[in-house]
């Protein structure tokens, strides 16, 4: 009798436990805008089809809760509220909700309500966060620094390489932020920035890189701004060279007809 009960009381601690643990929704989610969000409850040892309703809504600080949709299990209908339904889509037999193209306003906690039959409610929540894309970083320099950064992108955060390696911070200092490198006063001479800069923009979703190629004598300015400065020099000399030929022209045009 007694151990029949003591069985009886384990059966019943069990189920609770299980209640307790039933169902689970992952606490944060990252989400790039424009991608899709995916929320697939872990709904633990209950079969869905014990279920009688199944509510998801979203909660922001400050705002009333909005409801995304109601599942009714008897007849198997959905309800989409008007706002997402020509982005929302809902798996009936995990519960799982998808929201297509994600905007910043998707962000703030999604929960989950699931009713049984005798109207107890079990219910998770999770707090997603939409990302903005990183643009591709830009390194501007001057004579001594380094400058790096993105016109857009949620919290980006930088780093450095020279030459592939991790950056000497012996010659080299990194404003705390780090977008800016600069050389440091302790620096071997010649006080110039040599090799190959990589900067490395990253969030908790994407990472870009950019590299500066700092190489010659005199170092810090890129090739491609010695490229620009031979242009410059060549103009002056095609343009002289025009003006001689055309001259050449019209005297050889002017002295045919002698
Ligand atoms: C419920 O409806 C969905 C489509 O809306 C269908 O894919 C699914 O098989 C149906 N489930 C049952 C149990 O009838
Ligand atoms: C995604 O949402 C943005 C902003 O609401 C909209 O401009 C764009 O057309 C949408 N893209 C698709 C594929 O629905
Ligand atoms: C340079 O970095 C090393 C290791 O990260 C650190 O132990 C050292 O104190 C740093 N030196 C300076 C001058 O910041
Ligand atoms: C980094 O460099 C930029 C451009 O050279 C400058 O405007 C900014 O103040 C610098 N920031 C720090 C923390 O040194």
């Amino acid at each position: 009798m007694a151990l029949g009960c003591c069985l009886c009381l384990t059966g019943l601690l069990l189920v609770q436990l299980d209640l307790a643990q039933g169902l689970q929704l992952p606490e944060q989610l990252i989400v790039l805008r424009g991608h899709s969000l995916v929320l697939k409850p872990v709904l633990g040892s209950f079969p869905s089809q014990h279920f009688h309703l199944v509510t998801w809504k979203r909660e922001k600080a400050g705002q009333q809760p909005v409801r995304i949709l109601i599942y009714q299990s008897e007849g198997n209908i959905t309800y989409l509220s008007q706002p997402f339904s020509n982005r929302a889509g809902f798996d009936t037999e995990y519960f799982t909700l998808t929201l297509r193209n994600i905007t910043v306003a998707d962000s703030g906690e999604y929960l989950l309500t699931l009713t049984l039959p005798d109207g107890s409610e079990h219910s998770a929540t999770t707090r997603v966060a939409v990302y903005e894309p990183l643009s591709d970083p830009q390194i501007s320099a001057d004579v001594s620094s380094l400058h790096c950064s993105v016109l857009g992108g949620s919290a980006p955060r930088f780093s450095w390489l020279l030459d592939g390696a991790p950056i000497s911070n012996h010659s080299y200092t990194i404003s705390s932020e780090g977008r800016n490198l600069s050389l440091s006063p302790r620096h071997p001479h010649p006080a110039a920035l040599c090799g190959e800069f990589t900067c490395t923009a990253h969030n908790e979703m994407e990472t870009r890189t950019v590299s500066f190629s700092a190489q010659g004598p005199h170092c810090t300015v890129q090739d491609r701004h010695h490229l620009a400065l031979l242009w410059i020099l060549l103009i002056p000399v095609v343009i002289l060279a025009v003006g001689v030929c055309y001259w050449c022209f019209r005297r050889g045009s002017r002295q045919a007809p002698l």
